[in-house]
């Protein structure tokens, strides 16, 4: 039994990067040898199994044969007959697919480190097709190297590209896809992720709303980039430079989408595009099974993302009704969320990322000033049920005319 250290561990050791998962595969064992020595087996029909004291994952070197769509149709051949070099052949990168025993000598058939060095990213053989999730795995590698300057390799980008074609990608559980999503938005250049799925055309079958944006003009005046592609990408940018958690990044993605239904002889102007992105915004929560906080911000900023942007002119009516949109009383959190959804979005045009947003600290005044609206004197007036409501909302409508003026002077 040999056992050798793989894939990222081996990769960002050599690339200087922390090691935080280490998978192992062993060559010339047997199942029966891996359970007698306490590996606890991780599925029924997977040849991999868990280390009884580090709970590291130790795979039985295999090959794989695809048999069917989607990832379901796999059959898996693991015998202690199957070489190192079999192994790493039918993985997905050749940075990912190099060895290392426990003197740290290299096994590196595929040539993996000469990537590493070129910066490039490449698939190892015609099996990288076999599991299409690798088209989003690469783009997110791709995302999350951009600042060392690695790039796809044209013939892996060609290879990304029929696989896009081919109606694999539609094969993908939404839990999968949204993994690999989630993570490449996590990525310090998650814009990478969504510029080299569209380079490969699986941006058109995975989020056809997002893809529609690239070549829609909006007014230059306050979008000097013009294409609301371009504009999305810089708000993603924006987000993550500003270390914006994962539910801001989504509705970054999504905020425009209502962009691409406007008819062309509206163009450049987008009227009503908040509400009607509504329903594209639905659509890619659901299509992802996106967590329910994503989900609902996401949904939000698409509808109220221009209110943030004029917040210092909205009535006090109007400010009110934002902020019980958005339950600012019990979701203080969700509105911080907003908020800066709103300043990466006015930040993500070109020549104004360095802009100040005053609108941030205006919003967050006024949900402070709502807030502090007691209910307990209402209480004792006698007001209870549907009418408190009312008594309430009168009540928080004079502290936000209040506050109008006040910020005003
Ligand atoms: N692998 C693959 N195809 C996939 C998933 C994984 O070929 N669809 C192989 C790659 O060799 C990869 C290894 O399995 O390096 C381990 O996969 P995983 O832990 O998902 O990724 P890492 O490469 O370790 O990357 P990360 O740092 O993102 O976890």
């Amino acid at each position: 039994m040999r056992i050798y250290k793989v894939g990222g561990a081996v990769r960002d050791r050599l690339l200087g990067k922390p090691v935080t998962d280490i998978d192992w595969v062993v060559v010339g064992a047997t199942t029966e040898e891996m359970l007698a020595k306490g590996f606890r087996p991780v599925g029924a029909d997977f040849p991999v199994f868990l280390h009884p004291k580090s709970g590291e994952e130790y795979a039985l070197a295999r090959t794989e044969r695809k048999s069917g769509r989607g990832y379901g149709g796999f059959t898996f051949h693991a015998s202690p007959e199957v070489s190192l070099e079999e192994d790493l052949i039918r993985r997905d990168l050749t940075i990912n697919a190099m060895a290392e025993d426990d003197q740290q000598n290299l096994t590196d058939p595929y040539h993996g480190q000469r990537d590493l060095e070129a910066r490039l990213l490449r698939h190892v053989s015609p099996a990288f097709a076999e599991d299409p999730l690798r088209v989003l795995r690469v783009a997110r590698f791709a995302a999350r190297y951009a600042a060392l300057g690695f790039t796809v390799a044209p013939e892996t980008l060609e290879l990304m590209r029929q696989l896009s074609e081919s109606g694999e990608l539609e094969a993908l559980t939404p839990e999968r896809s949204w993994k690999e999503i989630s993570r490449a938005l996590m990525e310090d250049q998650p814009q990478v992720f969504i510029e080299v799925l569209r380079a490969c055309g699986a941006l058109k079958v995975l989020m056809p709303e997002v893809d529609a944006l690239f070549g829609v003009p909006q007014p230059p005046a306050h979008h000097p980039e013009i294409d609301t592609g371009a504009h999305t990408l810089s708000v993603l940018q924006q987000a993550a430079l500003h270390n914006q958690p994962l539910t801001v990044r989504w509705a970054c993605l999504l905020h425009d989408l209502g962009k691409g239904l406007t008819p062309e002889e509206e163009w450049p102007r987008h009227i009503a595009h908040e509400f009607k992105g509504l329903k594209l915004i639905k659509a890619v929560n659901e299509r992802f099974k996106a967590p329910r906080d994503c989900q609902e911000l996401a949904m939000l900023v698409g509808e109220y993302h221009t209110h943030g942007h004029r917040a210092l002119e909205l009535k006090p009516s109007t400010l009110l009704e934002l902020l019980q949109s958005f339950d600012v009383y019990r979701r203080p959190q969700r509105f911080e969320e907003f908020i800066a959804a709103c300043e990466m979005d006015a930040r993500g045009r070109e020549g104004l990322e360095q802009r100040s947003y005053p609108q941030a600290d205006y919003l967050r005044g006024a949900a402070t000033a709502a807030r502090c609206v007691a209910v307990q004197p209402l209480l004792e007036q006698g007001f209870k049920g549907p009418e408190l409501g009312e008594a309430i909302k009168r009540e928080r409508l004079k502290a936000l005319k209040a506050y109008k003026e006040a910020a005003s002077v």
